[in-house]
């Protein structure tokens, strides 16, 4: 039995959330290891929809352990709100079943307010982020500057660690015309929120070492998608941190070999939240129907989300450069009933043709895609639990998505319920 890694594909919101639900059924401990509260995470479990963005997507299954790796940049107000927010759903979420890495690094309110004063200064050349600090905290986090969860065991520590971030900041702040920070205020909003956190803090590498050598099964759960990696994604239009399952191991101190199998989720079009390239983006009624069919509106910021067809070329390199096994094809009902369906198999800039995206932002906007056609299906495939319930087109649909990808679909998505799940082939039995 090997441990799963559940990483986006594409521009994120692929339904990770609810791959990783259905998934954890089959593990025992759920694992974040990158990212932050601009992730928004849906599992809907018998018509109840359930919100995430710092709780890894285990956290409703009564049992299961949930653990937030030293790789996640936590806002340890958002946290709180989250946890409060979800037990209110009837969830417990206690110490004993919540670990979080004493050294992970933690989002503070100048960082917020950082990243949304950069965006607004942006003019035209917004990223468009989600505006909760991700990428001012990974940078202090790098420029070994971060306040981390175990700094608020020792009140003097802290304090001494805020001398160096508060007088970082407060240049970039004069330089921005912006009030300098109150650091008496920040330290004792940290105090008074420590004895909400410290319970639930761990030294997480030695802990998941334990739920290793006991053969307990690991799922980990990426946030974002490949294509917003901070190197391999479409820079500078990207978040702050690897998506890659390489990232797994140092996100939460455990082995590579820790991950013996790399799940991608897998739209079965496209979409993207925010600015940057988008090849096989659809600007017309057929992109406003994607995203009304497929409810494409951000979960954590509200923001509609871009629409296009399936773009395998992109697809393809992410698979590659992520490492991935196979993938969870999600969201097929949303092109139920659509005549004429395309899928991007290349690019043109200028007169080459290109079997992959480069890097150069320049050549990523000026690309055009080259689609092949591929017929539809009229019938529904909402809420298909069989393979056999599956029209032949849409199977036809899914089968050429193997070949181009170069990966095999293990799990099929068909509605945003738990259940609406078929199982092609155990990720853990690989
Ligand atoms: P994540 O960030 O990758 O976890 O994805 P989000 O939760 O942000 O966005 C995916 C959306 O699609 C959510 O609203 C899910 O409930 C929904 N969803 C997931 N899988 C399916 C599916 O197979 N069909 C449909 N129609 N919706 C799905
Ligand atoms: P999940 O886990 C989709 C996008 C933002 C923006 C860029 C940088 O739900 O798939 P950031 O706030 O991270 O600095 O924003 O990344 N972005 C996401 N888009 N899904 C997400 O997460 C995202 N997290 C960040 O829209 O373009
Ligand atoms: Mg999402």
């Amino acid at each position: 039995m090997s441990n799963v890694a559940v990483i986006g594909t594409q521009w994120g919101d692929e339904g990770k959330g609810k791959v990783v639900d259905w998934l954890s059924h089959r593990a025992d401990v759920v694992v974040r290891f990158q990212g932050g509260h601009n992730a928004g995470h849906t599992l809907v479990i018998d018509g109840t929809t359930y919100k995430l963005s710092l709780l890894p997507s285990g956290v409703v299954r009564p049992g299961k352990m949930s653990i937030i790796g030293n790789g996640v940049v936590i806002d340890p107000w958002a946290l709180i709100q989250e946890i409060d927010r979800i037990e209110e759903q009837g969830v417990s979420i206690s110490p004993d079943r919540l670990r979080i890495a004493e050294n992970a690094c933690l989002i503070l309110p100048f960082h917020g307010e950082l990243d949304r004063l950069r965006e607004d200064a942006h003019g035209d050349i917004k990223i468009g982020t989600t505006g909760r600090g991700i990428g001012p905290a990974y940078e202090d986090k790098v420029g070994r500057r971060g306040i981390r969860l175990c700094d608020l065991f020792d009140p003097s520590e802290l304090e001494s660690r805020l001398d160096a971030t508060v007088s970082h900041h407060d240049a970039l702040r004069r330089g921005h015309g912006l009030v300098l920070i109150d650091k008496p205020k920040i330290l004792a909003d940290l105090l008074a929120v420590a004895p909400r956190l410290l319970p639930y803090s761990d030294t997480v590498w030695r802990l998941l070492e334990k739920e290793r050598h006991a053969g307990k099964r690991i799922l980990f759960e990426g946030a974002q998608g490949v294509m917003l990696d901070i190197d391999h994604g479409t820079y500078p239009y990207v978040t702050s941190s690897n998506t890659v399952a390489g990232s797994v191991a140092a996100g939460c101190g455990t082995s590579p070999k820790s991950v013996g199998y790399v799940l991608g989720i897998t739209k079965a079009y496209t979409t993207r939240v925010g600015y940057g390239p988008f090849p096989s983006e659809l600007s017309d009624a057929t992109g406003r129907m994607l995203g009304e069919r497929g409810k494409e509106f951000g979960t954590v910021t509200g923001r509609r989300r871009r629409c296009g067809w399936f773009d395998s070329v992109m697809v393809r390199q992410a698979i590659k450069v992520a490492g991935v096994d196979g993938i969870a094809l999600t969201k097929l009902d949303v092109l139920d009933g659509i005549e004429e369906l395309r899928i991007c198999v290349g690019y043109t800039f200028g007169d080459d043709t290109l079997d992959y995206l480069p890097s150069s932002p320049k050549t990523q906007i000026g690309i055009s895609p080259v689609y092949e056609s591929i017929e539809g299906w009229a019938q529904s495939t909402q809420g298909a639990r069989s393979w056999a319930d599956l029209p032949a087109t849409a199977v036809k649909y899914i089968r050429r998505v193997e070949e181009l990808i170069g990966a095999p679909v293990t799990l099929l998505s068909t509605s945003p319920e738990r259940e609406d799940t078929i199982l092609v082939r155990d990720p853990f039995a690989d």
